[in-house]
């Protein structure tokens, strides 16, 4: 029986960088979930007969959004829906199963790296055809249509249970509950040299690949240590829980703590990574090296030649504005083409559907290829594995080989969180205000070359992208990015991202304040960020 419930809107359902997302206490107001998969249903366009993927990462809450989506769609005339068993899917799974399926779309329920639990953040995004999230236009449509809802349907009967794999039937709907793992493993396994890494393994090459808590689990075990052979141990924290651990599943130097002290440490193992609450990003180290995400894609883009996926070459780069220009040095040296995007996954599904690119990256931690439309923490990890095992160096040798042939980015980003909204926003302003007069100005032994608010024309569908951040470059290249958080949901989260391009080997190996010191001055002096932020130090540094 479907039946209609009388609503009425939430002003607050734009989604951001990534999808709708608020604290579990938020979302768990009367309708507010469904007031937005209602506006899904509403404002996206769904072929008769086609089918929707649904899945999570599994925190809190998500069992529950999930039945309430299935029988949400059961009432809107979704002809088939296929669900993640336990309603577990990763991010780039999901995105995988969409266009293994020919599905008109996906629901995720995720809120990534944030935490979890009854007081964690939870989240709802939605993905198009092609397996990436929905570009602006439809998110904007979604927005329009939670402001002039009056009504959701629902169908009264229940969902079926997630445990059990197989298909069933809601009203007119089938249901199929899959696997959420064999699909993606199999895709693995077409793109990566697994008989190389195999062996490398069985001969010694040692790793430990840390899931904190979080939807990889299941997917770095089957993989890992299943199908590559690694000893039974290799994957820690592997399995989910709605609160990670109490942790920030969030793979970064603050919170994967464990992992790089172990990676830092006298017994580290040759290779350590980690993935994030629903597993598109990653962190990737070596003994005694943590390579930062802007050096990983371009480490990446130069050597996946070696894996059978890629072993024809590839298109091009695409990295968000704020990513070092590693990449771009690589894309120079091989005479492929180099695109710079706003900030968010997004922006590269169609560069990655029209063929232009073939590996895309962020400074977010975020690497992958156009095997999905998401960006994928477990195909970076497999593609650093493949690498090893080709190769035959360590991270460290293969890390500053690569130095050595491009140059090496300096690169920093320091993150000040839950700073006063207006405080943030002036700041901002402030820089805005400023950036005509900036060129020429001497910071030091830093002129400023030019200075602009970041905006961006997509080269397929033309559509425009406005106030993406402000960047200040300086002569020699160095540069300064200021740029508000859209993922944050507290206040306002200001990160600033410092880099400088050293070509010279000889230089290489200067500490982080020898390299970067005098441009983290010189951002708190043009960004006035201790004067209006009150803060002192920045929250993390990445
Ligand atoms: C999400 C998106 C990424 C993006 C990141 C930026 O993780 O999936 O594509 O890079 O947000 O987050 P921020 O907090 O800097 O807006
Ligand atoms: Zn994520």
């Amino acid at each position: 029986m479907i039946r209609t419930v009388a609503t009425t809107p939430f002003s607050d359902q734009k989604p951001g960088t990534s999808g709708l997302r608020k604290k579990v206490p938020h979302f768990s107001q009367p309708n507010y979930a469904e007031n937005f998969l209602q506006a899904i249903f509403d404002a996206t366009e769904r072929p008769a007969g086609s089918s929707l993927v649904i899945g999570g990462d599994g925190r809190f809450f998500n069992a529950e959004v999930i039945r309430k989506a299935i029988r949400m769609a059961a009432a809107n005339g979704v002809a088939k829906v296929i669900v993640g068993q336990n309603g577990l899917l990763s991010t780039p799974a999901a995105s995988n199963l969409i266009r293994q399926r020919k599905a008109a779309g996906g629901i995720i329920l995720s809120a990534s790296h944030n935490p979890g639990g009854p007081d964690g953040d939870f989240g709802i995004k939605y993905n198009i055809s092609n397996g990436g999230p929905a570009p602006e236009g439809v998110t904007d449509a979604i927005y329009k249509r939670t402001r002039e809802i009056s009504e959701y349907k629902i169908v009264d009967e229940d969902a079926p249970d997630l445990s059990v794999i197989g298909t069933s039937r809601l009203g007119e709907t089938e249901v199929e509950i899959v696997d959420p793992v064999a699909d993606y493993a199999t895709l693995m396994e077409e793109l990566f040299d697994f008989a190389a890494i195999r062996e490398a393994i069985a001969g010694g090459l040692t790793l430990r690949f840390d899931a904190m808590h979080a939807v990889t689990g299941p997917y770095a075990k089957e993989i890992l240590e299943k199908r590559l052979g690694a000893p039974d141990g290799t994957v820690l924290n592997g399995v989910p829980s709605e609160d990670f651990g109490g942790g920030h599943p969030d793979p970064n130097v603050v919170w994967a703590a464990p992992l790089v002290d172990l990676l830092l440490g006298p017994t580290a193992p040759d290779f350590g990574a980690a993935s994030d609450g629903d597993g598109d990003r990653n962190m990737i180290l070596g003994r005694g090296i943590v390579v930062t995400p802007s050096d990983s894609l371009a480490v990446l883009a130069a050597n996946a030649h070696l894996a059978p996926g890629y072993k024809r070459g590839i298109a091009g780069i695409a990295r968000s504005m704020p990513t070092s220009g590693a990449a771009d040095r690589v894309a120079q040296k091989r005479g492929i083409g180099i695109y710079e995007t706003p900030t968010g996954w997004k922006f590269f599904g169609n560069l990655l559907d029209a063929g232009k690119v073939t590996i895309c990256g962020e400074e977010s931690a975020g690497t992958g290829s156009d095997h999905v439309r998401e960006k994928d923490g477990l195909w970076a990890v497999l593609l650093w594995l493949n690498i090893l095992a080709v190769s035959k160096e360590s991270v460290a040798e293969i890390v500053k080989s690569h130095w050595a042939e491009f140059g090496r980015n300096y690169y920093q980003r320091h993150d000040y969180e839950e700073v006063d909204k207006a405080a943030a926003e002036g700041l901002m302003e402030s820089l805005r205000d400023r950036l005509a007069s900036m060129a020429g100005q001497r910071f030091g032994t830093l002129v400023v070359s030019e200075a602009d608010d970041f905006s961006y024309k997509d080269p397929i569908d033309g559509s425009v992208s406005t106030s993406q951040g402000v960047r200040i470059v300086f002569s020699g290249g160095s540069r300064i990015v200021f740029r508000l958080s859209g993922t944050g949901t507290v206040g306002a989260t200001l990160r600033v991202y410092i880099e400088r391009f050293e070509p010279d080997p000889a230089k290489h190996d200067l500490s982080i304040e020898e390299a970067l010191g005098e441009l983290v001055r010189t951002a708190d002096a043009i960004g006035e960020i201790t004067k209006r932020t009150g803060r002192a130090e920045p929250d993390v540094r990445t």
